[in-house]
């Protein structure tokens, strides 16, 4: 049972413009070029066809996704801090999250990193339909210097007091290579530990099992993984249930453990909640489903919601973006209040 009137959740909702929060992680560009095949060109030195581009779509992803749905859902001020390049790519990056009204003095440039840059050609076909031809990634291939380490983590202790709550967006898989290394996610544990109150989520590809006294949100397989258990994308309500209990075992803190169609188990100590999905019919594009559900989750906890209320809003948020193709989306306060009016309809017996 979560104790949600429409009234609450509207109230809740309403007051994300009073809260503040930082985005702290990997901030990507994801970059399309829209190419007419009809226009190209012979390069004259490769003899190969020279691809033209007509239009662009630019938008910055990974921990930028997180910034975009806070934006939309209303968030008063979110600050941006990770790494960039000194580059153009890190420019674009800068601009779009400023159409978003972010904070970026804490996004800072480092003259030995790339702005990590998703490049996706896509040959726009006379039906007005879009076919992907070979990516281009731009990708840091070592670790961050020291010395940048230092300004980060400086830059993170600032700003713990100038927000209501934090959020880790740790999206490089391989060690080393992104902006939360091991000894930022060791800043981040004691953060945590010394902010017990402070809501402070972490969404980790591949290491969220090395996080403690942080609230996390790993995926069914990531959780499974993370708690030394067997467990694929589908899984029951039980193993959940045991996968959360390892989970906050270790962490102490509150763990949204994200189960796609099927919703989120949200544990807080004893209290284990099991909230379903809101099934939204085909088609359906899962692209940045997570990100949605972190940004719904985090600012509903500084408004003061319970883990399971909080867990609504991540639910929902992202049942809506879900529901943008080819995007990966946002969710809008009013979107949210149609959708929770649904949600209840679906599952009244839940509230
Ligand atoms: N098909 C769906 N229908 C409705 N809601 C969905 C669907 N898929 C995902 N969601 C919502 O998105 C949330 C996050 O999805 P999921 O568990 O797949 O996270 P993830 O694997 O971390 O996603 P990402 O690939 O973005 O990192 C789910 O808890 C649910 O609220
Ligand atoms: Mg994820």
């Amino acid at each position: 049972m979560v104790n949600l009137t429409a009234g609450r959740f509207a109230e809740i909702l309403d007051s994300f413009g009073d809260i503040s929060l930082a985005v702290i992680g990997d901030y990507f560009l994801d970059k399309y070029l829209i190419i007419d095949p009809d226009l190209a060109e012979l390069s004259l030195e490769t003899g190969l066809d020279a691809h033209q581009v007509v239009a662009k779509r630019i938008s910055p992803g990974a921990a930028g996704t997180v910034v975009a749905n806070l934006h939309a859902l209303g968030v008063g001020l979110i600050k941006a801090i990770g790494v960039t390049g000194c580059d153009g790519e890190g420019f674009e990056l800068r601009m779009g999250l400023q159409q978003w009204g972010a904070d970026i003095i804490g996004l800072m440039e480092d003259p030995d990193s790339f702005t990590p840059t998703y490049t996706k050609p896509m040959l726009k076909h006379c039906d007005g339909t879009e076919e992907e031809i070979n990516r281009i990634d731009i990708r840091n291939r070592g670790p961050l210097s020291k010395r940048m380490e230092d300004l980060l983590v400086k830059r993170i202790w600032a700003c713990v007091d100038e927000v209501d709550g934090i959020i880790i967006a740790d999206q490089v898989a391989e060690p080393d290579l992104g902006v939360i290394s091991p000894r930022m996610r060791e800043i981040i544990c004691q953060l945590g530990a010394k902010r017990p109150e402070m809501p402070l989520l972490v969404d980790s590809r591949a290491n969220i099992g090395q996080f403690a006294k942080v609230m996390i949100k790993p995926n069914a397989s990531e959780g499974a993984r993370a708690a030394g258990l067997e467990g694929g994308d589908a899984i029951s309500t039980d193993q959940a249930a045991e996968i959360t209990r390892r989970l906050a075992e270790r962490t102490g803190r509150i763990v949204y453990l994200t189960l796609g169609e099927n919703g989120i188990a949200v544990r807080d100590g004893e209290e284990f909640t099991d909230l379903p999905g809101y099934q939204v019919a085909e088609p359906i594009d899962i692209v940045g489903a997570g990100d949605s559900t972190t940004a719904g989750i985090v600012p509903a906890l500084c408004a003061g919601a319970s883990a399971a209320e909080a867990g609504v809003f991540g639910n929902l948020a992202a049942s809506i973006t879900v529901q943008q193709i080819g995007t990966t989306g946002t969710a809008s306060p009013q979107q949210m209040k149609a959708r929770f009016a649904q949600y209840r309809q679906c599952y009244p017996g839940m509230f």
